[in-house]
């Protein structure tokens, strides 16, 4: 197995994406002692920002064919005014490629990575659940579910801190949830979206 992983908080050792990512890593390397592993900050090195002549560079063809070389993809995420972080956008902006992970048809879009597995720890300050107040301003789960599901991964699995803006209870209960479920491994592949969902 080939695991590629990502962080992308910059908080370095106080960010719970980041503790949360490394977690999930270690339950896949654990259990798989021979995967092949590859990890980038995506802060300590970031990428430029998409231009015309940065699709040439080698960079960014790297970048694509890691993607297209890993079997699962750990993403740790935070919520940055109420979406992903640029760094991780910029990531992104080299693998939604037309031609290699999603093509147009006739009949539309066509996601052309869906073998893959993502994994995405994702921590957030305030609280967006199902009928909560500020459901409808979280655009990074539902961003990144939409992204993957282009390219044809219709269900990336999430482990979620958040509300860790909300006091220290507030954030040590929700820390500690989500590693619990990440040690017991019920990282959620909930809503299933595919492109004609999107
Ligand atoms: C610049 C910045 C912007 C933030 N924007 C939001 C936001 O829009 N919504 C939210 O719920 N939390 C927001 N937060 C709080 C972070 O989501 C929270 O601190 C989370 O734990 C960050 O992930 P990390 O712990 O991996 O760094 C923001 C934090 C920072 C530093």
């Amino acid at each position: 197995m080939k695991i590629l992983h990502l962080d992308s908080s910059i908080s370095g050792e106080n960010s719970a994406s980041r503790a949360l990512s490394a977690a999930f890593v270690q339950k896949l390397t654990a259990a798989d002692p021979a995967a092949e592993l590859i990890y980038h900050d995506l802060v300590e090195r970031p990428l430029e920002h998409l231009t015309f002549p940065e699709f040439q560079t080698a960079q960014s063809q790297a970048v694509l064919d890691e993607f297209n070389a890993a079997d699962t993809i750990v993403i740790g995420a935070a919520m940055y005014n109420f979406t992903i972080p640029t760094q991780l956008k910029a990531w992104i902006d080299r693998v939604l490629i037309g031609g290699q992970t999603f093509r147009y048809t006739e009949s539309g879009a066509e996601g052309l990575a869906g073998s893959k597995r993502v994994i995405v720890a994702l921590a957030r300050g305030g609280l967006y659940g199902e009928g909560s107040a500020q459901q409808a301003f979280e655009h990074a789960e539902q961003y990144l579910r939409a992204a993957f599901a282009f390219i044809g991964i219709s269900q990336p699995e999430f482990v979620i801190a958040e509300g860790l803006a909300l006091g220290d209870d507030a954030r040590a209960a929700s820390l500690q949830a989500a590693l619990a479920s990440v040690v017991e491994g019920r990282a959620a592949a909930s809503a299933r979206l595919s492109l004609e969902a999107v």
